[in-house]
């Protein structure tokens, strides 16, 4: 597994608003932590508690009204806030890639497969021929599982998993070391779905790629992803390994998360948890910590001040008042004494 001197993206202090007519919405808030080489790391949380928003800010991707307000990006050691359009552009494509919901979004209609993938090449590598390209292309295709014939075809005759894979091509083809996989599963039947997640682990393994798994699904990440950060309302509230944050999650909301999963037992019986209240609104989100008015443990101190991800246990992170110690929560504490 990855250890600390393996990290390859370092996030720190990260915050990314978006400037709405009510107000700024505080999309992506505070977040901290690192991606380490060559895991596949799940990103999960409720719809709107700022997923998307954090994989574009990686790519420096947000535009008007958002805008990163805080915080550094260290890719490889480099920071990418300081990074100029023209190193941005080398940056999106030879180092990171990602892989949308809906590839039609990002593949042009009237551009064929191989012509896709060569004209990433020739935007990052000027000076390669296109035979030469074509060959590597040739090569990669047919790891990815397309045949090769297929590469004389347009987007729209392909079929949503193998559009998903040449997405994962573009990226692989430049050696990319990063891959943004932004729901990317989402809108594919789940035969199709199963097949691209055990190829994204078989990419990963083979190529030693490492992988940002945006999903809502949270079954998807227990069953491919090394680690799992849980965000809710725009800031980070765990993160650690798959195995300890599903067997045994420590931050309140996470809890309430894996209770609300369909376990993989069918039993009639069982009454799927609906955790109660509704996420917050960004434009005001709640003092303190965020997620403290839907809290079944929320204490004085929650409402008022935040708590800070710290490690609670070996690798293991979590952002919660009842794994950290203050003194406003000891004097608390003896207040409440009978
Ligand atoms: N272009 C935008 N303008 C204003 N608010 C936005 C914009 N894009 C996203 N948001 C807000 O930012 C928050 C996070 O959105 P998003 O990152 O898309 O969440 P997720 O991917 O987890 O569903 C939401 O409250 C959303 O409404
Ligand atoms: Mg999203």
């Amino acid at each position: 597994m990855a250890d600390q001197k393996n990290v390859l993206v370092e996030i720190r202090n990260l915050c990314v608003n978006y400037e709405t007519r009510l107000g700024a919405v505080s999309a992506v808030d505070d977040v901290s932590f690192d991606i380490y080489r060559g895991e596949i790391i799940g990103l999960v949380g409720e719809s709107g508690c700022g997923k998307s928003t954090f994989g574009k800010a990686l790519m420096r991707m947000i535009t008007p009204p958002g805008e990163i307000v805080n915080g550094h990006i260290f890719f490889d050691g480099e920071d990418v806030m300081t990074f100029s359009e023209e190193r941005l552009r080398d940056f999106r494509g030879r180092q990171i890639s990602m892989i949308f919901q809906d590839p039609m979004t990002s593949l042009n209609p009237v551009q064929r497969v191989d012509q896709h993938l060569v004209e990433a090449i020739k935007v990052h590598e000027p000076k390669t021929a296109t035979e030469q390209a074509m060959e590597r292309i040739r090569e990669l295709i047919e790891r990815l599982g397309i045949q090769k014939r297929r590469l004389t075809d347009y987007p729209h005759h392909l079929s949503g998993g193998m559009r998903q894979r040449v997405m994962v091509g573009l990226g692989l083809v430049l050696n990319a070391s990063l891959i943004i996989a932004d729901e990317a599963t989402t809108s594919l039947d789940v035969i199709v779905e199963a097949n691209l997640v055990d190829q994204l682990r078989e990419i990963r393994d083979e190529f030693g790629i490492t992988i940002l798994l945006i999903t809502h699904n949270i079954a998807l990440v227990a069953e491919i992803a090394d680690r799992v950060a849980v965000m809710y309302a725009g800031r980070i509230s765990e993160i650690g390994s798959v195995e300890n944050v599903f067997h045994e999650p420590l931050h309140p909301y996470t809890r309430g998360l894996m209770k609300s999963v369909p376990s993989i037992r069918i039993d009639d019986e069982e009454e799927l948890y609906k955790m109660p209240g509704e996420p917050p609104n960004l434009t005001h989100p709640p003092k303190g910590c965020r997620f403290h008015p839907r809290c079944p443990d929320v204490m004085p101190i929650c409402g008022r001040i935040e708590p800070t991800l710290e490690e609670a246990a070996p690798g293991r992170l979590v952002h919660c008042w009842l794994f950290q110690d203050h003194p406003e929560k000891e004097a608390e504490a003896v207040k409440v004494q009978p």
